[in-house]
């Protein structure tokens, strides 16, 4: 069975867009260790509740969030509604254990409100699993699953009155904030973990939550958590290296990249990832066919702190010169030169230059396909030139022989100081 129904119509937008925004955020911030935290540390709902007693996020500012995703070249935004560890931040009529009771913020519609303002799409994360829940069931990653008494616990709890509460409060989402763009439900593990079986697609009832969400809103993307197919796919802190194809079609796909391996904010973590390795982690999803949603956890107080701030200020940067090279844009059916990887989009190539080339690149199929060609950062003139491919004696002076149908671009010796050079060559017609 195919994995997606990846069509034009339904993931139209969301090629096109090829960079989004995903904000975790949560009570599980102001824990500062991971948004699991509650699971890693089997911490029981009595001491979790410190967390929901102290929440008060008074920097977050949906509007500051959505201006630094659209300054970074992002498309759209995606906000966990819900994690796993079942905290709400929207008024939900089903529970009080939300932002709305909490702090009297419906953070969901400060989001929604914010992102179309920027004229961005809108898309939000919803966990199926659910820590909180007094009917979901205790499984191999739950926090009491080492819980002495575990089997006694299990025994009240009811994955059918659960159910109803996951998708009343999906209802709930997708009928009170207008229309929204994706949803990206997370996640389905139908395996044992610990000695205790995991959650499956019936346990979430998926094929109805799935027929609901298209239901209250037709023009959804929906991702493959679910664990039935969905419209894309999502390698998880993982960059593929060629486009996806399933059933011998190619399908939507979009890479989830951290700054720092953490999704919620973690304070003492401080892998971050160099801005250029971000940069070129994007281009190389563009230039496989796919996209990347990069994720920013604010903090305990909902600011976006320095560390995740300077990050997208250098994308920024980097996009306010680079942008057409990536919307819009996909792979090239022409092999690129070791120093990069080529995108495409109508009749422009990018050539994004990974590593910097002393003066010449050879690009090999292109003598007589590109009619000129500029560094994109600054608009300036790349020389072209299509070189013997026969050995001159005593060439020592000159490049060397190149295989018939190279073109040679000349660059200057000194790397522009941008996270990633990229030569825009303008193509003939073919
Ligand atoms: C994983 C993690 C989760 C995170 C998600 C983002 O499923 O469980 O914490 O939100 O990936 O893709």
């Amino acid at each position: 069975m195919p994995q997606t129904r990846d069509t034009p119509a339904a993931t139209g937008w969301m090629r096109e867009a090829r960079f989004g925004l995903f904000v975790h955020f949560g009570v599980y911030s102001m824990a500062a260790r991971h948004e699991w935290v509650r699971s890693y540390e089997e911490i029981d709902d009595a001491a979790y509740q410190r967390y929901v007693d102290h929440f008060d996020p008074d920097l977050f500012d949906a509007a500051d969030i959505a201006r630094a995703a659209r300054a970074a070249g992002m498309r759209y935004a995606v906000l966990t509604t819900k994690h796993h560890d079942g905290f709400c931040l929207w008024d939900s009529a089903v529970t009080d254990y939300s932002s709305a009771r909490v702090c009297g913020r419906d953070l969901v519609a400060e989001f929604v409100t914010a992102v179309r303002a920027e004229g961005l799409k809108v898309g939000f994360y919803h966990s199926l699993l659910d820590w909180h829940h007094p009917d979901y069931v205790i499984d191999g990653v739950h926090p009491l699953r080492n819980a002495p008494d575990v089997a006694a616990l299990n025994s009240g709890r009811d994955m059918g009155r659960y159910r109803a509460y996951l998708h009343a409060q999906v209802k709930e989402l997708l009928t009170s904030y207008g229309q929204i763009d994706l949803m990206f439900y997370d996640f389905t593990f139908p395996w044992d973990r610990g000695g205790m079986p995991g959650k499956g697609p019936e346990d979430w009832d998926s094929a109805e939550l799935l027929a609901t969400t298209r239901a209250l809103q037709p023009g959804i993307v929906v991702n493959n958590r679910l664990g039935i197919p969905g419209d894309y796919v999502t390698p998880e802190q993982y960059q593929p290296d060629r486009p996806l194809v399933d059933d011998g079609v190619e399908i939507m796909w979009e890479a989830c990249q951290t700054l720092n391996g953490s999704w919620g904010y973690h304070r003492d973590n401080l892998e971050f990832k160099d801005p250029g390795d971000l940069a070129r982690m994007l281009v190389q999803s563009v230039s496989n066919n796919g996209n990347m949603i990069l994720n920013v956890g604010p903090d305990g107080r909902g600011n976006i702190e320095p560390r995740a701030r300077g990050v997208l200020n250098s994308l920024a940067d980097w996009m306010r010169l680079h942008a057409r090279a990536i919307h819009g844009a996909g792979p090239a059916p022409f092999t690129p030169p070791a120093h990069g990887v080529y995108t495409l989009r109508g009749d422009r190539l990018y050539l994004h230059l990974f590593s910097w080339p002393f003066r010449h690149v050879h690009l090999p199929g292109l003598a007589g396909r590109v009619e000129y060609a500029q560094l994109l950062g600054d608009g300036s003139e790349v020389g072209l030139d299509v070189l013997d491919s026969t050995p001159q004696p005593h060439a020592h002076l000159s490049p060397l022989p190149q295989p018939e149908g190279t073109l040679t671009l000349t660059l200057p010796v000194t790397r522009p100081d941008v996270l990633v050079p990229v030569v825009e060559l303008f193509l003939t017609e073919a």
